[in-house]
């Protein structure tokens, strides 16, 4: 879980930030709990009052929420043109970071609204995560090296080296996310969420059911996703085109998450938690690129990359192996 701020810490970093972040109750159904925010007779510093824990229900840790700062307040200097260089490379990860792409995808189109949506992994909130240890690679990464990460996987391409003006300008919109935001708190919203485990077992049959029903008209009855005069309109899930083998959406866990809060698209939290786990699983039980850690052996590289039962690497789906990867598409739609 994550750890409670003390109330007077709060009332501190407020006081610092100045910045909009109200406490609120994720799923609190009368809505965040706004602070009181008043500037004091001086006029210099702000005055915050205490949050009001007690008013809170018992159940749940209260969590902070944070609203990034809107686009106008990118200042218009250096920096500014650094932050929006770093926004467009997130909204056109191809073409303005080609040589670092490999599939039809873009950042945003797993963390949402160009980075700010809440429970789509937002900017705002990976940039107080970092630098963090991670399990995928044993060792505590920094940001850059975990925007890296998504390159290689998430893009099937290949990771800018530490210090590329791709990756600062990346850092750059992130640090500008998350400006006023707490340094070493963690916010409501951040991350990807983990829906409640389904009451049946995942199944293969029902994911392609509500695939058809709630996902294919934008995605695609093949999952191929829609282009639309040679621009992506709808990515693919699965396919030459879409993330590969070794990417954090195939594991069905993460998936789950991202589509129970995300889709379909501007209907987030419409689907049934046991239709977001089945779909999920539905949708990594396909072939899609291999993943870069391969050396030759699938079950070697699921043993060693993919040993979990949130992971279909490996695994036998309607009599079919999964893991062999698809060739790269000659020509990936950008
Ligand atoms: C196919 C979907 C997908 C795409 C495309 C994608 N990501 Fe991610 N990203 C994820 C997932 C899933 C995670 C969480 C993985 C995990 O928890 O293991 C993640 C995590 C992150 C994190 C850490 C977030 C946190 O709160 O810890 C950052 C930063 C990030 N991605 C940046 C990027 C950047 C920059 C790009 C474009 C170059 C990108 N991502 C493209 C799916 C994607
Ligand atoms: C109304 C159209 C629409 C529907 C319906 C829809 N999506 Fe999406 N989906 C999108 C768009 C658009 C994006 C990319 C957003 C962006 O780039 O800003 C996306 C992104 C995704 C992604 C991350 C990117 C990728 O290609 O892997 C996944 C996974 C996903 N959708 C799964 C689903 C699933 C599963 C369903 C059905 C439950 C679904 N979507 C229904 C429009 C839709």
């Amino acid at each position: 879980m994550r750890p409670l701020l003390s109330a007077s810490a709060v009332v501190l970093i407020l006081g610092l930030a100045g910045a909009a972040i109200v406490l609120a109750q994720q799923d609190d159904p009368r809505g965040p709990v706004k602070l009181a925010q008043a500037t004091s007779a001086s006029g210099l510093a702000p005055v915050v009052a205490a949050p009001t824990f007690a008013a809170l229900p018992a159940s749940g840790a209260p969590a902070l929420r944070f609203e990034p700062p809107p686009d106008s307040a990118i200042p218009d200097n250096d920096f500014g043109k650094e932050v929006k260089l770093g926004q467009a490379i997130f909204n056109g990860t191809s073409p303005l970071a080609a040589p670092f792409v490999g599939n039809s995808l873009r950042c945003a189109s797993c963390h949402l609204d160009a980075g700010r949506l809440p429970n789509s992994a937002p900017l705002w909130s990976a940039y107080l995560t970092y630098p963090a240890y991670r399990s995928k690679n044993k060792h505590v990464n920094t940001l850059a090296e975990r925007m890296q990460g998504c390159f290689s996987y998430s893009m099937n391409g290949k990771a800018p080296p530490l210090g590329d003006k791709v990756l600062v300008a990346l850092e750059s919109y992130a640090f500008f996310l998350a400006k006023g935001a707490p340094v070493g708190a963690e916010l409501a919203g951040g991350g990807y969420p983990t829906p409640p485990k389904p009451a049946l077992a995942m199944d293969f049959d029902r994911g392609a059911k509500v695939f058809e029903s709630k996902c294919a008209l934008c995605h695609g009855a093949d999952g191929q996703g829609q282009a639309s005069n040679g621009a992506v309109v709808f990515p693919p899930l699965w396919g030459p085109k879409s993330f590969n083998w070794g990417a954090g959406m195939g594991s069905i866990k993460n998936a789950a998450g991202f589509i129970k809060a995300n889709m379909p698209l501007s209907q987030g939290n419409t689907l049934l938690d046991q239709e977001a786990w089945d779909v999920a699983m539905f949708m990594d039980s396909h072939e899609r690129p291999q993943d870069p850690r391969f050396k030759g052996s699938i079950a070697d590289t699921r043993k060693q990359h993919h040993d979990s039962p949130m992971d279909m690497y490996g695994q036998v789906v309607n009599g079919q192996l999964l893991g062999h990867g698809t060739a790269v598409a000659a020509k990936a739609v950008k």
